[in-house]
């Protein structure tokens, strides 16, 4: 690929030196499982994250699945989240025989629209159904409204739980992903902004009780050996790819910052053009995990950048429910329009690494 959507071969030759000798110790001492890198990368992107509490954990989804359930979501709550994200934000609240609700999304954001989640509270509250929690996404690398949704989730008596699988490092109003929440979690997979050499994930939260729970329940229910409180999991991290994040993590904002460059070229590149780029709110630090455009035909564009060798993708291309997944929950075609009308038009570019220039404007 002339252009890749995201250039992991070019970060490994920026780590590897200090990689290699981590790597290297952990082997020689296999310390494969709970090694002290697993707690060192807790600790500094505790730090990193301005928020008090980090649990490692095997990859995302489980990271959403154990935040729900520490938080006492059970089978048969609903749960409100919207319909433009990937599909495990659901699959995490299904997993446990609780009730995905969809709400739409901001038209300019693309994330969740704090007027579509006060009327759905407000339905769901008057027809008496067992709403217990709302999951925010922080889709492409910018937060949600999260003053104005957890003061509603608040004022609702819901926990909070941001999906900031796709936003290390972003601010809204100078605050991080878990400090508005109950909690907050993160995915290190490959190509995510920060992104192990395999599947990895992370809970933050300011509730040390919360992440005392999550950190049994991932290490099945373990007070000490052989000895289990309750019946938890496996759902650890790997201490290898702990040594993979521990390195990544000190590159993390000069990786951010390439990405934040590259999306203000974008806007130069644009301007005057029929794409539409994407809507960083003034008091949001937007960290580029996908630099989304609108174009209206978008397919013919990708394409030609194809030919280009020149990657594009869409995030994404069905939205959740219209997925043959979710045909049981009973929504149908037009339900969502605003989420309905981004997945026929949207297009993820390069915007870590190389990006397109004049000759690959559509
Ligand atoms: C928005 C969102 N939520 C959750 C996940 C799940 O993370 P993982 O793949 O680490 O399980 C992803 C991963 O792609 C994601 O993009």
């Amino acid at each position: 690929m002339n252009i890749p959507l995201t250039n992991l071969g070019k970060q490994k030759e920026q780590i590897w030196d200090e990689l290699w000798p981590l790597w290297e110790r952990i082997i020689q001492k296999s310390q494969y499982i709970n090694g002290p890198e697993v707690k060192q990368f807790e600790e500094e992107f505790a730090t990193y994250s301005r928020i008090p509490h980090s649990v490692a954990l095997s990859n995302g989804t489980d990271a959403l699945v154990l935040a729900l359930k520490g938080l006492g979501v059970q089978q048969n709550d609903l749960v409100i989240t919207v319909p433009n994200t990937f599909i495990a934000t659901t699959e995490a609240i299904s997993v446990i025989g609780a009730r995905p609700v969809f709400v739409d999304v901001d038209p300019d954001t693309m994330l969740m629209d704090p007027d579509q989640l006060q009327a759905c509270i407000e339905r769901l509250r008057s027809e008496n159904k067992p709403v217990t929690a709302v999951v925010p996404v922080h889709l492409y690398g910018q937060m949600c409204d999260m003053e104005t949704i957890s003061d509603l989730a608040t004022r609702a008596g819901l926990k909070v739980i941001e999906d900031s699988a796709q936003c290390h490092g972003a601010e809204h109003k100078g605050n991080p992903p878990g400090y508005y929440g109950d909690a907050a979690t993160f995915s290190f997979y490959p190509g995510k902004n920060l992104g192990a050499f395999g599947d990895a994930g992370a809970v933050l939260t300011k509730d040390a009780k919360l992440a005392e729970w999550i950190k049994m329940a991932a290490n099945h229910g373990r007070q000490e050996k052989y000895t289990h409180a309750f019946e938890g999991t496996n759902n650890r991290m790997d201490t290898i790819q702990a040594a993979v994040l521990l390195v990544k993590l000190r590159y993390l904002e000069e990786w951010t910052n390439k990405r934040i460059e590259n999306a203000a070229c974008y806007e130069t590149l644009f301007n005057g053009t029929e794409v539409g780029t994407p809507c960083c709110k003034p008091f949001n630090r937007h960290v580029y995990h996908q630099y989304v455009v609108r174009y209206r035909q978008r397919d013919q564009w990708k394409e030609k950048l194809q030919e280009k060798d020149i990657a594009a993708g869409i995030h994404y291309p069905l939205p959740l429910h219209l997925q043959p997944a979710y045909a049981y929950l009973g929504y149908g075609k037009g339900d969502f329009p605003v989420s309905e009308k981004a997945a026929d038009e949207i297009l993820s570019i390069p915007v870590d690494d190389e990006i397109l220039t004049q000759s690959d404007l559509p």
